[in-house]
């Protein structure tokens, strides 16, 4: 089975962006750490980064194809965009959503989330071990 990692808006900074809040591990680190838990989980992983909503919305229409479930940090757009909210609901599979720092610790705009009306689980802070945990649940979730 695949499991898709899907990461959105300024995330391909991940490392030099804000390393206060969001460390010094990079996409392709977490793209490594993932695939080889995937391996001992039995789960084919796939991480993919898009700046843009469209390009997200597409990538979860090419998972409804390809992918037993979802791990999605979608960024700010976790905040803004029902378009992802839409998209998720016409995936049959299990979504798991990631946000690497705390966002209830943060201003009072990242609080909400349109994707977690859809999440089965959702994990926030900590650090880049949230995308291994959320595998981890996918794993058991689609034994
Ligand atoms: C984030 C939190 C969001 O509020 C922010 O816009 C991001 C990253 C996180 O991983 O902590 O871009 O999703």
């Amino acid at each position: 089975k695949t499991v898709y990692i899907l990461n959105g808006p300024n995330l391909n900074l991940l490392g030099r962006r804000q390393p206060e809040i969001y460390g010094h591990e990079t996409l392709d680190d977490i793209r490594t750490a993932c695939a080889a838990l995937g391996e001992t989980l039995g789960l084919t992983v796939e991480l993919f980064q898009s700046n843009h909503e469209g390009g997200i919305v597409d990538m979860i229409h090419t998972a409804r194809e390809n992918a037993a479930g979802i791990i999605i940090n979608p960024g700010a757009y976790t905040h803004t965009s029902v378009a992802i909210l839409d998209a998720l609901n016409t995936f049959d599979g299990p979504v798991v959503e990631v946000h690497i720092s705390n966002v209830h610790k943060r201003e009072s705009f990242r609080h909400h989330s349109y994707v977690s009306l859809r999440a089965d689980g959702v994990i926030a802070g900590l650090g880049t071990e949230g995308y291994q945990a959320a595998l981890r649940r996918l794993g058991t979730l689609l034994a």
